[in-house]
């Protein structure tokens, strides 16, 4: 039950609709799992989106993304200079390559929205650097989600670690308030000032999935209407979590169960 909206019309949900996000967010984030040990060279884009696509359904949910504005596939999967909304497709994957995987299920009605890095086999030190410096980013940001936070913190956490490391936040895509739709306010923005944008307030679900490039931060859409690449095909990378504000901070709906986090190492930790 939605218990009110803030002027910014973002939607506060009760206590109790954190079940709901808790078990989509869990099922997304089992199929990114599942999916892991089937990325490896000569396997092709649409055979791990079928592969998701079963999974989907096996675990009684729905894919939110197929028929979503004309899109018709289980999953987005973005390939090495693609920055997001990559089209699953025949084409194989190569050792070394590296991708994101993005799957959003929707489990009695509410969404749950994740998205982790992969490579085909060992990827080269710079892409390695540019998965680890996202995924901290993503991690640093989420550090900072809290009742009486601001967007634009958690946009600065992202920010200023991807320029410590000589990175480029993407600017034209931004993570997105959701719950029993897909894509509500606010805009989260990965850049932003401290203290600036709306207030975070107990009750919020959102994401927050930068994308982070090694080069220059400008992107362009390849002519199918979805394949974002970066304009100087430099390396991208992206992370997404789903969460909710809590009374002290927030939970993310959507860690790994199978503790199989990037990087390897990484533990999530507990307020
Ligand atoms: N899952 C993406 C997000 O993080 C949206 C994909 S929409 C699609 O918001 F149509 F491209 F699948
Ligand atoms: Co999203
Ligand atoms: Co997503």
């Amino acid at each position: 039950m939605i218990k009110g909206r803030t002027k910014d019309n973002i939607r506060l949900y009760a206590a109790e609709d954190f079940a709901h996000m808790r078990a989509a967010g869990a099922k997304a984030a089992q199929i990114l799992d599942e999916v892991a040990e089937r990325v490896q060279p000569g396997v092709s884009t649409a055979e791990l989106n079928d592969f998701i696509e079963t999974r989907i359904a096996a675990l009684g949910a729905q894919s939110a993304t197929i028929g979503y504005r004309g899109y018709r596939h289980a999953s987005c999967i973005s390939i090495n200079h693609t920055v997001c909304h990559g089209v699953p497709s025949d084409r194989r994957l190569a050792k070394g390559d590296i991708l994101n995987i993005d799957v959003t299920v929707i489990v009695d009605g509410w969404y749950g929205d994740s998205s982790r890095m992969y490579a085909a086999g060992p990827p080269p030190r710079r892409a390695e650097r540019l998965m680890q410096v996202t995924h901290d980013a993503l991690m640093l940001a989420v550090r900072e989600v809290r009742p009486g936070a601001t967007f634009g913190d958690v946009g600065w956490a992202i920010e200023k670690h991807a320029r410590h490391h000589r990175m480029s936040v993407v600017r034209e895509f931004c993570g997105h308030g959701l719950g029993r739709e897909f894509h509500l306010p606010p805009n989260v923005l990965h850049f932003g000032s401290p203290g600036t944008g709306p207030e975070l307030r107990e009750g919020m679900f959102f994401t927050i999935e930068p994308m982070i490039n090694l080069g220059k931060p400008e992107t362009r859409i390849l002519p199918d209407g979805w394949t974002a690449v970066t304009r100087d095909r430099s390396l991208s990378a992206q992370f997404e979590h789903s969460v909710g504000v809590t009374r002290d901070g927030c939970e993310v709906f959507t860690l790994s169960p199978g503790g199989k986090y990037y990087p390897a190492n990484w533990q999530p930790r507990s307020r």
